[in-house]
């Protein structure tokens, strides 16, 4: 019997209406256009508005996207991992709560979380379930409100954020499509240059402490983030050509996690790759943290061809970072 392999087999995108342009933020604190996009390529994101709505409320409409694509019957679900580093609650699963809302009723769920490598983190959990030959439909759906987590009125911080979701289908491969090899890793001595200090178990809000210092919010050392992900996406890109034989010429795309156009190109530029190979949105809607990779899907679906070879790659608080080697499955 051929092995199985899990191959992405849909995906589906929510974001935000309100955009949030360089030249609004140009009016909230000391920046300007030439600045933001010269260093990092934003020039907007988007921010979800209204009262009571969290991630779950990107993640439902995602799905729902992907659900009315193709035609899906939600209770053939199985699975639904929402990868997030910013829930509804603290307490009850956002996963859960997505699944009952799009009709999942026949699935289990659960979040998961590893900062920016969320998504590519999640797509090897879920490729295992697959790949275990027990489960044949798995949702996996990389959803963030970062704006719930910025101070904007901290510059350093509040020009690289947006809001969105982007949601994929797993289905078993016996034609080897899908992921073929993965290079993923962690290293905890990171997570005081990325994080966000107050609100977790280890420093909760007291009674009667009032929301709104800095440490409420994200807090970034950029420049020891940026030289961290450069050289390591640099790295597993690099070690997952190696270990399967690709030759440059072999890949036809590079999906980055978008964090700033300068990591992504230069991650591209020590592949070797073309940057016509190098999908790219960050200038539409910023990091949006879990969800780059799944809108990058999304948006280039129409491009992306039956058995061409990609190169995920991301790196993240923590720091997390990885490579995934994978076959795109269909043509849209
Ligand atoms: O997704 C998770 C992983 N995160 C990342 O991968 C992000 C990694 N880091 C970065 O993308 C970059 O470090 C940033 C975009 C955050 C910052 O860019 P940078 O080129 O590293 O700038 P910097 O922090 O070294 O600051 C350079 C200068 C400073 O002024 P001085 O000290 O040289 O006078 C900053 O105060 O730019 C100043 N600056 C700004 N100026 C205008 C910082 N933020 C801004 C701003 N507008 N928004």
């Amino acid at each position: 019997m051929s092995k199985i392999t899990a191959a992405i087999t849909a995906v589906g995108k929510y974001l935000p209406e309100y955009v949030l342009s360089n030249e609004i933020l140009e009016t909230l604190v000391e920046t300007n256009d030439e600045w933001i996009t010269s260093r990092t390529g934003i020039k907007e994101r988007r921010i979800l508005k209204g009262k009571g709505k969290g991630t779950s409320f990107m993640a439902i409409n995602a799905a729902k996207d992907l659900i009315e694509k193709t035609n899906l019957d939600p209770t053939e679900i199985e699975l639904v991992v929402v990868a997030t580093a910013t829930p509804d609650m603290q307490a009850a699963s956002t996963a859960a709560f997505v699944a009952s809302q799009i009709g999942a009723t026949e699935a289990f769920s659960f979040d998961m979380d590893a900062a920016c490598s969320s998504f590519l983190f999640g797509m090897s959990v879920v490729s295992s379930f697959i790949e275990s030959g027990k489960y044949k439909k798995v949702l996996l759906i990389g959803a963030d409100k970062n704006s719930s987590m910025i101070d904007y009125s901290n510059r350093a911080t509040c020009i690289i954020f947006g809001d969105g979701a982007g949601a994929v289908l797993f289905e078993p491969s016996s034609d080897g499509l899908g992921i073929q090899d993965e290079y993923l890793r962690t290293n905890g001595e990171g997570r005081e240059f990325l994080q966000v200090q107050k609100g977790g178990s280890a420093n909760p809000f007291e009674k009667g402490e009032v929301f709104g210092g800095p440490e409420c919010y994200v807090h970034q050392e950029g420049r020891t983030v940026f030289k961290n992900a450069v050289f390591n996406m640099a790295d597993v890109s690099g070690k997952i050509l190696e270990r399967n034989n690709l030759k440059i010429d072999d890949v036809a795309w590079l999906a980055a996690h978008q964090a700033n156009k300068r990591i992504i190109d230069a991650t591209a530029e020590r592949m070797g790759l073309d940057e016509s190979k190098v999908l790219m949105n960050i200038h539409r809607y910023g990091n949006t943290t879990s969800a780059t990779l799944p809108l990058l899907l999304a948006d280039y679906e129409s491009q992306l061809k039956k058995g061409d070879n990609i190169i995920f790659a991301a790196f993240g608080g923590g720091f997390s970072w990885g490579a995934i080697y994978l076959k795109w499955a269909y043509n849209a």
